[in-house]
C-alpha cells in the first residue's frame, strides 16, 4: 500500500426528511446565499423544503447554474456574494451546482482573476467561504470531496481544481429528492460513479486489500441497483443505496493509498467542452476503449475485476479480460448511454481537436503511470469511434 494523508471533514445527514434538520448546521446570523440550477428543485419540492427549514435565517438566492457550470454565470454569483456581503453558501442540486458553489466560495475571497485558480492549480486558494450542500443527484461525489470542474464558454475550456478549503461543511442526502430524476440523469449518475471507482481501482496492484474490496463492493452495488433505479424509480432502498454508493465512490476513501488513473476523465472533459456531451456520456465512450488500449499495463487488475465483479474465473485470461470489458460496456448501455463516439454524432474528424485541447491543458502524460501520451489518447479515441 502507498503512503497517504487522508482527512474528510464533511458531515453527512442521510435519509428521508433530513432537509428539515439542516437549519442548525447553518450559523445563526449568517447571510446565506442559496445556489441552484435550472429549476428542478422548484418542480420537485426541494426548494420549498429548504426554504422552510431556513425560515429563521437571512437567505438570498441565485438560480440558473447550468449543467457543466459556466465561469460566465459563476462570475455573476461572485459579484452578488460581494455586493450582498454573503458569508455562507448553500448549494442545492447536482454536481454542477455544488462545483459552481465551490468555485464561488474560493473566488469570492481571491484578490486576482478567478480563472487563475485553474491556471495555478489552486495554489492561490488559501481560504474559501464556508458552505453546505443539499444533494439531488447521486453521481459526482462532489458533496463530500474537494474537487470542482468549471467550463469557460468563451474559450470552450473545461477545467478542474481541488483544494482542501472547498470541502462542504455538511451534505444532506435525502434519497427521495432523486425520485424526480429523468432516466437520462439516473443513467449518467450510475456510470459516473462507476467510472470514479474504476479510475481509483483499475490500475495496478499495491496489495491495498480494503481499498480493493471496498471498490469492488461499490461496483457490485452499482451493477445490482443501477438498472433497478430505472425499472423501479420509486424504490427508496434502491435510491438510498445508489446515493451513498456515489458519495463513497469519490470521497477519497477508496483512493487513499492506491495509484490513481483519471485519464478517462481528462479526455472526457475535453469532449464535453468541445461537443457538449454529458459528463457521463464521455466516460461511457472513453473508459471501455481506455481499458482495451491499456490492457497490458492494467492486466493484473483487469483479471481481478473480471473475477470479483463479473465472476469470470475460468478459461483463457485474454478471453476473461475481453469479457469483463464487454460486460462493462453492456452495463453502460443498459443504463441508457451510448458507448461509441458515433452514438453522439462524432467521427474521426473530431479526434484531432480533442488532442489539441489535451496538449493545451498539459494533459500529455496521463494515467497511473503517466504513460498515456497524446499518441495513446489518439488510439483510445480511434478505438471509441
Ligand atoms: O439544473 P436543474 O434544473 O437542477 O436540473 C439538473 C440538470 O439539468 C437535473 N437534476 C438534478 N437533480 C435533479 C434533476 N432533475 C430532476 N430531479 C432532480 N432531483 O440534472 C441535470 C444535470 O445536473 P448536473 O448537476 O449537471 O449533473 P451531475 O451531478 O452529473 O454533475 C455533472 C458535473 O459535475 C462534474 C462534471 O464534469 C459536470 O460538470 N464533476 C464533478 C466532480 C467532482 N466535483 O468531484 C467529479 C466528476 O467526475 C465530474 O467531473
Ligand atoms: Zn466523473
Amino acid at each position: 500500500m502507498l503512503n497517504f494523508d487522508y482527512q474528510n471533514p464533511t458531515r453527512i445527514l442521510f435519509g428521508q426528511g433530513q432537509i428539515a434538520a439542516l437549519a442548525p448546521l447553518v450559523p445563526q446570523g449568517a447571510r446565506v446565499l442559496m445556489l441552484y440550477g435550472g429549476g428542478s428543485i422548484r418542480a420537485n419540492g426541494v426548494y420549498g423544503e429548504v426554504m422552510a427549514s431556513l425560515q429563521g435565517h437571512a437567505v438570498l438566492e441565485f438560480g440558473g447554474i447550468e449543467p457543466n457550470p459556466t465561469y460566465e454565470t459563476l462570475c455573476k454569483a461572485i459579484e452578488l456574494v460581494r455586493s450582498e456581503r454573503i458569508d455562507y453558501l448553500l448549494a442545492v442540486g447536482g454536481g454542477s451546482v455544488i462545483d459552481g458553489t465551490k468555485f464561488i466560495a474560493a473566488a469570492a475571497l481571491l484578490d486576482e482573476d478567478p480563472w487563475s485558480i485553474f491556471e495555478k492549480r489552486a495554489a492561490n486558494v488559501t481560504a474559501a467561504l464556508p458552505f453546505g450542500v443539499v444533494l439531488t443527484l447521486p453521481a459526482t461525489g462532489s458533496e463530500m470531496n474537494s474537487g470542482a470542474v468549471v467550463t469557460r464558454r468563451a474559450t470552450q475550456e473545461k477545467r478542474a481544481f481541488a483544494s482542501r478549503h472547498v470541502f462542504p461543511q455538511f451534505a444532506v442526502l435525502d434519497p427521495t429528492t432523486t425520485y424526480s430524476l429523468p432516466a437520462r440523469q439516473v443513467g449518467n449518475g450510475v456510470v459516473d460513479a462507476f467510472a470514479h471507482v474504476m479510475e481509483q481501482y483499475l490500475t495496478y496492484p499495491v496489495n491495498a486489500k480494503v481499498q480493493d474490496r471496498f471498490a469492488e463492493g461499490l461496483l457490485l452495488t452499482l451493477v445490482e441497483e443501477g438498472p433497478r433505479a430505472l425499472s423501479e424509480p420509486d424504490n427508496y432502498e434502491v435510491r438510498a443505496n445508489l446515493m451513498w454508493t456515489a458519495t463513497l465512490a469519490l470521497n477519497g476513501l477508496i483512493g487513499a493509498g492506491v495509484p490513481q488513473d483519471w485519464a478517462t476523465h481528462m479526455i472526457g472533459h475535453e469532449l464535453t467542452a468541445l461537443h457538449n456531451l454529458d459528463h457521463a456520456q464521455t466516460l461511457a465512450v472513453v473508459l471501455p476503449a481506455m481499458l482495451r488500449v491499456r490492457r497490458e499495463a492494467k492486466r493484473a487488475k483487469l483479471l481481478q475485476y473480471a473475477a470479483r465483479v463479473w465472476n469470470l474465473v475460468e478459461g483463457d485470461e485474454e478471453v476473461r479480460i475481453d469479457d469483463a470489458i464487454a460486460r462493462t460496456e453492456a452495463f453502460f448501455r443498459a443504463m441508457g448511454l451510448a458507448t461509441r463516439l458515433s452514438g453522439y454524432g462524432l467521427g474521426r474528424e473530431h479526434i484531432e481537436p480533442v488532442l489539441h485541447a489535451l496538449e493545451a491543458h498539459r494533459m500529455t502524460k496521463l494515467g497511473e503511470d503517466r504513460l498515456v501520451t497524446l499518441d495513446v489518447s489518439r488510439k483510445v479515441l480511434e478505438l471509441a469511434l
